[in-house]
């Protein structure tokens, strides 16, 4: 089953949350959307549940239009389900009347369940799935944010929609949990190969378990790629700094050949987008970035460290280059003091490393 959205514009008032969406979601895909805070995330997953009806533009599910600026087709008569970011847990229901909800009143639950009467053991298997075991007669006022935001997720899977909506489902879960669910949510979209769209503004969270990632800014899709290519070779501005924080040094572009502002040194391209290009940018990664003493007779990029950070694995530098910042990664054999003058120089083994597996 797949999904399109064609031209989808949504607009409160005279305030336009989303633009032009183009957007397809393969049958079994795994598409991650991510973006900051307000860049429409939300809406857009409320647009597919068919909480919202869009201003302009037609939704397709499985070759069905189910929404277009003048008509809808309400929730329950769509494959889909929703995990929402704000739980939207009963106050009434207990955890395990939550899920047996779900199972009675979505319509498309596998009717041979219902025949053998395995509804029970399909809600005892989510429990589990979950880890909430031992919580089935809990009411949600009884349960922690991360406990909660469980039972909204076994609401979801338990009836294995075709179409599973997930907004931020982990971000109330503490560093382990999430893992946990993380690897949880993988197996379950293996085994019940529904199309996942993920929403979430934590990079590592889409990058690790997306097929496709849409990153979003303002309303906008600013790219669609696989997290290889979103890291590698990022189409915006936009793109390359929210993912992965590339710093994007400035200077002018010849064909091939990027000479830095400043200094004259150049660099080689090596797949850099032609949007980045003609607004004269170069992105360097911050563990692309080789750090080391000057050498007095060379042209070299020159820059103080401002501050290092200690991450277990490598520091974390700030680095301040004529008036603006960067950020560099470095192993911990490299080790330089605040206020030291240092020359930086790009490493670009990765980023060719990963044109040639793209
Ligand atoms: N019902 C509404 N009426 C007016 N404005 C709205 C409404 N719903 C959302 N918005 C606005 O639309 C924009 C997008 O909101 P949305 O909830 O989709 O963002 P988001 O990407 O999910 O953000 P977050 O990461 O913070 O959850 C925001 O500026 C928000 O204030
Ligand atoms: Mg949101």
């Amino acid at each position: 089953m797949s999904t399109t959205l064609s031209n989808i514009n949504k607009q409160f008032g005279k305030f336009q949350a989303l633009q032009d969406i183009d957007l397809t979601i393969n049958e079994g895909e795994f598409l991650a959307i991510l973006g900051p805070s307000g860049c429409g995330k939300t809406t857009l997953l409320r647009l597919l549940a068919g909480f919202e009806s869009p201003t302009n533009g037609t939704i397709e599910i499985d070759q069905k239009e189910v929404a277009n600026a003048r008509k809808v087709t309400p929730p329950e008569q769509r494959n889909v389900s929703m995990v929402f970011q704000s739980f939207a847990l009963w106050p009434h229901l207990n955890v395990r009347e939550h899920i047996q909800f779900a199972m009675d009143h979505h319509r498309f639950v596998d009717l041979s369940w219902k025949e053998k009467g395995k509804i029970a053991e399909r809600i005892e298997d989510v429990l589990h799935t979950v880890g909430l075991g031992d919580f089935e007669k809990r009411m949600p006022g009884e349960l922690s944010g991360g406990q909660k935001q469980r039972v909204s997720l076994a609401r979801a899977i338990a009836p294995e929609p075709k179409l599973l909506l997930m907004d931020e489902p982990l971000s109330n879960l503490d560093a382990e949990l999430r893992m946990e669910m993380r690897h949880e949510i993988q197996k379950l979209h293996r085994l019940t190969k529904a199309s996942i769209l993920y929403v979430t503004h934590d990079q590592g969270e889409a990058l690790a378990m997306a097929d496709r990632i849409v990153v979003m800014n303002g309303g906008e899709i600013e790219q669609i790629g696989t997290p290889e290519e979103i890291y590698y070779h990022p189409v915006t501005p936009f793109v390359a700094t929210f993912v992965g924080k590339a710093n994007l040094f400035k200077g002018t572009w010849d064909e091939c050949l990027f000479q830095h502002q400043g200094t004259g040194v150049t660099w080689e391209d090596y797949g850099i987008s032609q949007q980045l290009k003609e607004k004269n940018l170069f992105p360097i990664r911050p563990e692309q970035i080789h750090l080391s003493k000057p050498v007095p007779s060379e042209n070299q990029i020159l820059g103080k460290v401002i501050t290092r950070q200690f991450q277990g694995k490598e520091y974390h530098y700030s680095i301040e280059i004529d008036g603006t910042v960067i950020v560099a990664h470095l192993p911990l054999q490299e080790k330089f003091e605040i206020g030291e003058t240092i020359a930086i120089t790009p490493q670009f083994q990765t980023a060719k490393q990963a044109e040639m597996i793209l």
